[in-house]
């Protein structure tokens, strides 16, 4: 460390501790070294410590799990935002199993937002779905898809079984639809008690909220989707082009 430089101590820590991790030092799971311990070694105050573990936990970097220590978290999944892919294929090509957890599933008259997304007059049926999805069992994400219901009037009766298919896959199967292109809005917000409690994870986490107005061949807006993403556990790559 090194103590006449511009760049803030805790920062230099917190660089070494990136360092540590990105060059299997340390691995994913490992238990970091207690703050005395590493306030010794690295010869600086435990507040610096603290304040570097802080922000790391706060990057999603480390986790703090109380009585226990500070560990290092699981990568981020780095998810792509110009494909339009499901929540299925996106697990599976990371060798990550999929599964579902249906929340609810019902017949609700559209509110204004919904209704405008899928072209629908406001008050007209929509299917709403609320998923919890897993990967690896590792709740992921909290998903609540809008279809409407004229458009799939037997999805409620069909007996689908939703907590092991994908909603794409069955759409295209049973209804023929292809999806062409969706529009997308992606915004931070913290995570409310419910959401938290789900997602396993601090009320007032952050989330990634993502939402998703999905259009088939002839330009039909057929779902509007908006799913929670742990913040902690997603990091969004965005190719951009001159
Ligand atoms: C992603 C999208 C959602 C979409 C879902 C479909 O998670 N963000 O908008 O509804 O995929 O996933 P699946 O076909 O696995 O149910």
């Amino acid at each position: 460390m090194q103590t006449d430089s511009p760049v803030p101590l805790y920062f230099q820590l917190q660089a070494i501790i990136k360092r540590l991790i990105e060059t299997g030092h340390v691995s994913c799971g490992d238990r970091l070294p207690s703050e005395r311990q590493i306030a010794e070694w690295a010869m600086i105050n435990r507040l610096t410590v603290r304040q570097a573990l802080a922000a790391l936990v706060n990057e999603g970097v480390l986790i703090r799990r109380r009585g226990l220590g500070t560990f290092v978290a699981p990568p981020k999944l780095e998810q792509g935002l110009t494909k339009l892919t499901s929540f299925t294929e996106d697990m599976l090509r990371r060798g990550l199993s999929p599964s579902t957890v249906v929340l609810s599933l019902s017949v609700q008259a559209a509110e204004q937002r919904i209704a405008q997304a899928l072209w629908l007059t406001p008050g007209e049926e929509v299917i709403v779905l609320e998923r919890l999805r897993l990967a690896d069992d590792k709740p992921m994400a909290l998903e609540v898809s809008h279809m409407p219901y004229r458009r799939f009037p037997d999805f409620l009766t069909a007996e689908f079984d939703l907590a092991r298919t994908s909603l794409y896959e069955l759409l295209r199967r049973h209804y023929n639809v292809e999806f062409a292109r969706a529009i997308e809005t992606l915004e931070a917000r913290s995570a409310l008690s419910r959401e938290a409690e789900l997602l396993g994870i601090a009320s007032g986490a952050p989330l990634l909220a993502r939402e998703r107005t999905t259009l088939d061949r002839a330009d039909v807006p057929l779902e509007h989707v908006r799913s929670l993403y742990r913040a902690d556990r997603y990091r969004f790559v965005i190719e951009v082009v001159k």
